[in-house]
């Protein structure tokens, strides 16, 4: 708790509420230098890879190395556990194992993976996604922020060149396992600490209503093509579309040009879809997408629907969650809904998820919360878990 005390002033968003940290924006940056000042106090050597995403070693790098982190930034106006508590964690976890005179037989490190929230490029785990391959470096760089930066613009000028950004297999070489501690997002957990599962499958799409530009109160109603009709009818058929455990949400509308007495001339919609597999989630989002079409036709405007990022189920590597639930004494294995780094590395390494205890259910939103008791028990499960694999 003192830990994310430290950093409790950073990025505190005041028309939103909660903490906007985004990849490589100013906070973020400066989440970094306040990490790179705590791992290098702690005596770990910390560098950069060449995708933004930040290394601290305990011996190595590599081979074969116990791997634990998690992100910095945050959705916009979000809370102050999704991420920083999976750093903090790890480095309370060093701290307990430097205590007790651990010594490591393989190499230890804590990572901290660049823009996982998407917030401001808009693909989540954007600095996992890069190093394991998962998109290609020229799809990275292109993608802008609100004001048009590009996501290669930033990195940049944060001091990474786009051009040697991509699949690092030297970097993913290094990582024998990886385990991510996180707070839970959901109210699925009533002990202290659980470990997760899967992740549901997932992802974004945009949708791109195009009408016409006109005047509030000079056009007449039946002379409209308003964007903004197909556009809500997408919002409504996703709450339809998503039934039996499938989540769809339209978090962000966005008119052009947006003036009260404008109609808008076009709107970008994102849907997020998520599933328990890939056949679910395709079908939520074919529901949702014929009935935007429709929408779309009836009213004389274009649609135009882009699939921005996409992720199939993750199943946690078996042997290690068995091995984990053994050493730290039969604690609860749980699927979620959220998305993270060590989802993007299972496909790689075996991966592991602890979940800390959320009592409230909220999470991406200023009130995300979890206990101080139940921090402790995660770093201590934490520390028990890193010895146990770096023994
Ligand atoms: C990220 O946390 C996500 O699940 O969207
Ligand atoms: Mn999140
Ligand atoms: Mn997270
Ligand atoms: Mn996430």
């Amino acid at each position: 708790m003192a830990d994310l005390a430290d950093i409790a002033d950073v990025g505190r968003d005041a028309r939103r509420g909660g903490y906007s940290r985004h990849g490589f924006d100013r906070v973020e940056l400066e989440l970094r230098a306040w990490f790179t000042e705590e791992a290098t106090r702690r005596g770990l050597d910390v560098h950069p890879d060449r995708n933004g995403n930040l290394w601290a070693w305990w011996g190595g790098p590599g081979p074969d190395a116990v791997v634990t982190g998690s992100h910095l930034d945050s959705v916009p106006g979000g809370g102050a556990f999704d991420g920083p508590l999976g750093v903090v964690s790890a480095l309370q976890a060093v701290d307990v194992l430097r205590a007790k005179g651990f010594r490591p037989s393989r190499p230890l490190a804590v990572v901290v993976f660049v823009e996982e929230e998407g917030g401001r490029f808009g693909v989540a785990c954007l600095g996992s996604r890069l190093m394991t391959g998962a998109i290609p470096p020229e799809a990275a760089c292109a993608l802008t922020d609100p004001d048009g930066v590009s996501f290669g613009e930033a990195a940049h000028r944060a001091g990474f060149d786009p051009l040697r950004m991509g699949r690092d297999d030297a970097a993913l070489a290094s990582v024998g396992r990886f385990v991510e501690l996180h707070v839970e997002q959901g109210r699925g957990l009533t002990v202290p600490v659980g470990l997760a599962s899967s992740i549901l499958a997932h992802g974004r799409w945009r949708f791109t209503f195009t009408g016409e530009g006109n005047h509030a109160g000079a056009t007449l109603i039946e002379d409209r093509r308003d964007p903004m009709l197909p556009a809500s009818r997408l919002v409504l058929a996703a709450r339809r579309a998503a039934t039996g455990g499938a989540r769809a949400t339209v978090g962000r509308l966005v008119p052009n040009p947006g003036g009260t007495n404008v109609i808008a001339s076009s709107v970008d919609v994102w849907l997020d879809a998520r599933a328990a597999d890939d056949h679910r989630t395709r079908e939520v989002v074919a529901l949702i997408t014929e009935e935007a079409r429709a929408a779309a036709a009836e009213e004389g405007c274009e649609v135009r629907v882009t699939e921005e990022s996409y992720g199939d189920t993750v199943h946690f590597d078996r042997g290690l969650a068995a091995e984990l639930s053994s050493v730290l004494g039969d604690v609860p294995a749980l699927p979620t809904g959220a998305g993270h780094d060590a989802g993007i590395l299972a496909a790689h390494v075996p991966t592991a998820m602890l979940f800390v205890r959320n009592p409230t259910g909220i999470s991406h939103a200023p009130e995300e919360f979890a206990e101080a008791d139940d921090c402790a028990a995660g770093v201590a499960a934490l520390a028990t878990t890193l010895e146990h694999l770096a023994r």
